[in-house]
């Protein structure tokens, strides 16, 4: 296990996993493609000084984010409910001033901007990735396209003033230049504005092993401690969190400027929680790492019997999550011979590094297989809601996380 200096503090950082070579995950291929896919060592570490959960080798942002871009933020219900709720907050707690702008850093297909829009207040959506920008575009939604650094923020103060909300779903813990997405949130962020961002929980990852949420795009894992530091280093501080149910497990931590905001005593409470659970402790990553190489063993031990009984094992979900898994138990089609996914730009295409075909949602039920393996595992209840047929015609759902079960 190596070590590697802290992007947030240049301090050290310790690995606790590796996950071998991956792929992007998600650069889907087309069938035929034969040229030489793209590959780097997936390996987690937590710095040993500001305690932030990091991979430990970066991959080039041009390489993850752009036109192709196949994910998209409205391909869930449950999300786009969630992303309704999160823009009538806003809409309702802004000043209210009239002067109010609201900043959505990855703002993808404009799923959660898009009411922002509709009710005609100012906003401005940052998206590198050409192709699910127009579909923001389409709705009415003002993006600028590129990424959101100093360089850009520089450009959005200049031309729209300062920002009330800078706000980022599944966004920041794919940046590993946060220096200088913050030296931008100090240029933009009005001197009472707020930054709201919300990604996956290190804590809720410990204690689901919910392994996959570790991937190129997922850079950091953010705890309620290490954002607290990180904020600190940048003349920010964390007012406010709040854990919410998506993704399998989210926290959205709310910034503002030092002194600027009374804190909230769900700070102090979500630190304690994570001192007295040990979070940070090495025995608790070593145990997070060993969980890891068993749900390996019996996922891929699973599939085997299963095959050897002859009964037909489907994926549903082409997650990014899935790729981590897939790649990491070195299981193809011989296994898992196709994934259902209702998102239109992964259909037709084979999965990243295990080469397997992605096929339409809609043809689940024609006719149902004995098994499927529910990749996007963090969808289930709507998922399962809606593939009731399913379990009527005897099919079972597998899962790995947090370790190898039928639901
Ligand atoms: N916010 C949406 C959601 O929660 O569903 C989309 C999340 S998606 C996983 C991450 C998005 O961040 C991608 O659309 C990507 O293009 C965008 N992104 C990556 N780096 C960025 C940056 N520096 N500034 C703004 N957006 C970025
Ligand atoms: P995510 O876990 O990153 O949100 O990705 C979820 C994937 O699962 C995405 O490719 C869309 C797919 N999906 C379906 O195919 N059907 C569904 O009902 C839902 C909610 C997601
Ligand atoms: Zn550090």
């Amino acid at each position: 296990m190596t070590t590697k200096p802290c992007t947030i503090c240049r301090g050290r950082v310790q690995e606790f996993h590796d996950f071998g070579m991956q792929p992007l995950s998600d650069a889907f291929r087309r069938p035929g493609d034969e040229s030489q896919e793209y590959l780097f060592r997936l390996a987690v570490g937590m710095c040993l000084d500001c305690t932030m959960v990091q991979l430990m080798e970066e991959v080039d942002r041009d390489k993850m984010f752009h036109e192709s871009y196949p994910f998209i933020s409205g391909g869930s219900a449950g999300m786009r409910a969630h992303f309704e709720g999160v823009a009538t907050r806003f809409l309702e707690n802004t000043t209210g001033r009239g002067d109010d702008f609201v900043v959505e850093l990855g703002s993808n297909d404009g799923t959660m901007l898009s009411h922002l829009a509709d009710a005609g207040m100012h906003h401005l959506g940052v998206e590198p990735s050409a192709g699910v920008a127009r579909l923001a575009v389409e709705k009415g939604v003002r993006v600028l396209g590129d990424f959101f650094e100093e360089e850009s923020a520089v450009r959005i103060r200049g031309e729209h003033g300062p920002a009330t909300v800078i706000y980022a779903a599944n966004t920041l813990c794919h940046i590993p230049y946060l220096d200088s997405v913050f030296a931008g949130v100090d240029e933009l962020l009005a001197p009472d504005g707020i930054m709201v961002f919300e990604d996956p929980y290190f804590g809720d990852i410990v204690e689901k092993t919910s392994f996959d949420q570790i991937y190129d795009e997922h850079f950091y894992l953010f705890s309620a401690r290490s954002v607290q530091e990180l904020a600190r280093r940048h003349g920010l501080e964390l007012v406010d969190v709040e854990r919410l149910p998506v993704h399998g497990g989210e926290v959205r931590y709310t910034l503002a400027r030092a002194g600027a905001r009374e804190v909230s005593d769900a700070v102090t409470v979500m630190i304690a929680a994570e001192e007295r659970s040990g979070l940070t402790e090495p025995a608790t990553l070593e145990a997070f790492s060993l969980r890891v190489s068993d749900i390996r063993r019996d996922l891929v031990a699973a599939l085997t019997d299963l095959r050897a009984q002859g009964l037909s094992v489907v994926g549903y979900g082409a997650t990014a999550k899935s790729a981590t898994v897939l790649n990491m138990c070195g299981i193809g089609p011989d296994l898992i011979p196709r994934i259902f996914d209702n998102t239109p730009a992964k259909q037709g295409l084979l999965t990243p590094g295990s080469r397997i075909p992605v096929v339409d949602s809609a043809d689940f039920p024609d006719p149902y297989p004995d098994v499927a393996v529910l990749f996007a595992w963090n969808h289930a209840r709507e998922i399962t809601a809606r593939e009731t047929g399913f379990l009527d015609a005897g099919g079972r759902w597998l899962l790995y996380v947090p370790r190898v079960h039928e639901m």
